[in-house]
C-alpha cells in the first residue's frame, strides 16, 4: 500500500519517488509498479478532494489531467506550483484569488488526427500513449469548435497519411472556425481543389495547410479592447475569451496610470490594444505577420493613443536600458522559455513597474528573481486558470521598483 503525498508538475501523484496518474494527495493506493509508475492504481481510500470526473472521456483521454479532483483542490493546487517555485528562488509573494475559466470556454485547441484503415480519428492523445481518443462530448471545448469535428476527419481521411500524425489547431473567431493543420500529405493539385471544397461546405472561416491558405471567405476577426483584429493563420492566442479578460485586468491593474508602455512577446495586441485606450504602447514582437495584423486593428479603430510596433528577437536582442528609458511600465508575456536575456537588461534599467504575463512558474520565478536582486519588489501573483483540468498554470505579477 503506498499513501500519495503531492502531486508533481504534471498533475500525477508521486509517493517514495513512484508515479500514480489520476491520484490524489492522502489517498491510499495500490497497483503494479512498472518503471517506477503505477499505470493502473487502485484507490483503496479516495481524498475528500476526489470528486467524479463530469466527462465520459475522460478514463481514456489524455487532454485532462486532473478532472478526478474537486475545483477547490485544483485551485490550491496551480496556487501551490507558482509558491513553490518562488520559494525554490527565494522569493514569497502575497497571492490574489485564483481564477478559473469555466468548462466550454476553450476557443482555441490543438488536436492530433489519425488516419484509419477506413475512417479517421481525431481528438486528444490518449492518456501516456500516442493513439488518440475520439472526444465527442468534450467539457473543454466551446461547442462551436466540437461541431468542427466531423469536418476535420474528412480533412484527414483526404489529407492524411497512414503513416504520419496531423496536427489540427483550431481556433473559433467571431465568425466562424479557423482550422491549421500541419502534418498531412504535403499539397498537390488534387488536395488544392478538394480541401477547400470540405472547407467551404463546412463553413471554415479559413483553413491553412502547413502554412498555406487554402480558403479564406473573409479574415476571421477577434476584438481585442476598442480594436477589431485579424491574426495570421495559426497565430497564438488566449485559450479562452474569459482567460484573457483576467489576464487583461490584472496587467491593467498592474500598469495603472503608465502613459508609455512596452508590450515585450505581444503577439496580435491582447495587452497593446486595450493598453492604448490609456497610454501609448510601442509593442515588440518576433513575428511580422502578427504584428501587421495588430498594426491594421489599431490603425481602424477609434480614439486610442499611438501604437508603434517592432519584429524583433528578444531573446537574442533584447530591448537596452537606454530604449527602455522612456517607458513607465513594461508588460512581457515570453513564451515558456520565460524572458531571462530581457529580464537582465531590465535589471540594469529603471522602468518603475513590470508587469509579468507567465505560462511557466519555473521560469517566472527564475526571472522574478533577477528582478528582486535588482531592486524590484513583487506586488502580488494573480493565477489564471484558463487551462481548467489541465497541469498548466498561468499568472500575472506585478513588480514595482523601489531601489535602483
Ligand atoms: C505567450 S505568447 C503571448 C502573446 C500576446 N502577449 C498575447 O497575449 O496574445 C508569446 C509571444 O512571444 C512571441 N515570441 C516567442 N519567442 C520570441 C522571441 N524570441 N522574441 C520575441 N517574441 C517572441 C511569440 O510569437 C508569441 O506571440
Amino acid at each position: 500500500m503506498i499513501i500519495i503525498e503531492r502531486l508533481n508538475l504534471k498533475g500525477e501523484g508521486i509517493a517514495h519517488g513512484i508515479t500514480a496518474a489520476r491520484t490524489l494527495p492522502g489517498e491510499e493506493i495500490d497497483g503494479e509498479i512498472v518503471d517506477g509508475r503505477i499505470a493502473q492504481p487502485r484507490i483503496v481510500t479516495p481524498s475528500a478532494q476526489r470528486v467524479s470526473a463530469p466527462c465520459r472521456h475522460y478514463k481514456a483521454c489524455g487532454g485532462c489531467a486532473v478532472m478526478h479532483a474537486s475545483d477547490a483542490f485544483v485551485a490550491d493546487w496551480k496556487q501551490d506550483v507558482v509558491q513553490h517555485a518562488l520559494s525554490a528562488q527565494g522569493l514569497n509573494a502575497a497571492f490574489r484569488p485564483l481564477l478559473t475559466s469555466p468548462p466550454k470556454s476553450r476557443r482555441r485547441a490543438t488536436l492530433a488526427g489519425r488516419r484509419l484503415k477506413s475512417g479517421a480519428l481525431v481528438g486528444f492523445h490518449a492518456r501516456a500513449s500516442d493513439t488518440v481518443t475520439a472526444i465527442s462530448d468534450c467539457q473543454l471545448l466551446d461547442p462551436a469548435l466540437l461541431a468542427v469535428i466531423p469536418a476535420l476527419e474528412e480533412l484527414v481521411i483526404i489529407g492524411g497519411s497512414r503513416k504520419g500524425e496531423m496536427k489540427l489547431t483550431i481556433t473559433a473567431f467571431s465568425q466562424a472556425v479557423e482550422v491549421s493543420v500541419t502534418g498531412g500529405k504535403p499539397l498537390d493539385n488534387a488536395l488544392r481543389v478538394s480541401l477547400p471544397q470540405i472547407a467551404g461546405r463546412h463553413g471554415f472561416a479559413r483553413l491553412a495547410w502547413d502554412g498555406d491558405v487554402l480558403l479564406q471567405t473573409e479574415p476571421p476577426t477577434l476584438t481585442m479592447g476598442r480594436a477589431q483584429v485579424s491574426p495570421p493563420a495559426g497565430a497564438f492566442l488566449q485559450a479562452t475569451p474569459q482567460g484573457e479578460a483576467a489576464l487583461l485586468a490584472a496587467v491593467k491593474e498592474a500598469v495603472g496610470e503608465a502613459r508609455y508602455v512596452a508590450d515585450l512577446f505581444a503577439g496580435c495586441g491582447t495587452f497593446s490594444l486595450p493598453l492604448a485606450e490609456t497610454a501609448e504602447v510601442h509593442a515588440v514582437e518576433s513575428v511580422a505577420a502578427m504584428l501587421e495584423s495588430l498594426d491594421r486593428g489599431w490603425r481602424t479603430a477609434k480614439g486610442l493613443k499611438r501604437v508603434t510596433t517592432e519584429t524583433r528577437d528578444l531573446f537574442r536582442r533584447p530591448l537596452l536600458p537606454d530604449e527602455l528609458a522612456k517607458y513607465d511600465a513594461v508588460v512581457m508575456d515570453p513564451p515558456r522559455a520565460g524572458a531571462e536575456a530581457q529580464v537582465h537588461e531590465l535589471a540594469r534599467a529603471s522602468v518603475p513597474i513590470i508587469a509579468a504575463v507567465s505560462c511557466n512558474p519555473v521560469t517566472f520565478a527564475r526571472d522574478a528573481r533577477i528582478l528582486v536582486q535588482s531592486g524590484y519588489q513583487l506586488d502580488w501573483v494573480q493565477v489564471v486558470d484558463q487551462f481548467r483540468w489541465s497541469a498548466h498554470v498561468e499568472l500575472v505579477a506585478r513588480f514595482s521598483r523601489i531601489n535602483s
